[in-house]
């Protein structure tokens, strides 16, 4: 059998400027920086990571539509489309994998609107204010529910 170990991390809106962003709230690696740094992280747990970014939520709708035809798990960061984009969560629902959310900053600690995730009920594992660390920790969430 196949191991299940191919994971598919997708960005969202806004996530692909992250270097122009308040580097004291996420950091202050780029998303290309971010990505190698989760690269690793995956490859030391015996993962696989693919990566995809889009600031247009139709498409981010579609990669998710196509992700289990390449991938057994997600790691998601939608970015702001998290606090109120509810396709976002019927089409984790349609993917059928099993799926962690994560953020840079501390969502559940800044603005009353950050601490709505319309994919709560949908994911395995909520991770969030652990910086770039935070993929190693979903990628290990992951990791225990393949
Ligand atoms: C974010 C948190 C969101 O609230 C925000 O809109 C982002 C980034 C994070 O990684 O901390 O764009 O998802």
């Amino acid at each position: 059998m196949r191991m299940r170990n191919r994971v598919a991390v997708m960005h969202g809106v806004n996530l692909d400027m992250l270097e122009r962003r308040p580097k004291e709230v996420y950091g202050d690696l780029s998303l290309s920086k971010l990505e190698r740094q989760v690269s690793q992280y995956a490859h030391a747990l015996g993962l696989e990571a693919r990566f995809f970014q889009s600031n247009h939520e139709g498409e981010y709708v579609d990669e998710l539509h196509r992700a289990a035809d390449y991938a057994d798990g997600l790691v998601l960061n939608p970015g702001a489309w998290t606090h109120y984009a509810w396709a976002l969560r019927d089409a984790v629902e349609v993917a059928g994998l099993p799926a962690v959310e994560v953020h840079l900053s501390d969502v559940d600690n800044r603005e009353e609107w950050r601490r709505v995730s319309v994919l709560a009920d949908v994911v395995v594992a909520r991770v969030s204010g652990m910086g770039v660390e935070g993929y190693r920790e979903a990628l290990q969430h992951l990791k225990d529910a393949l």
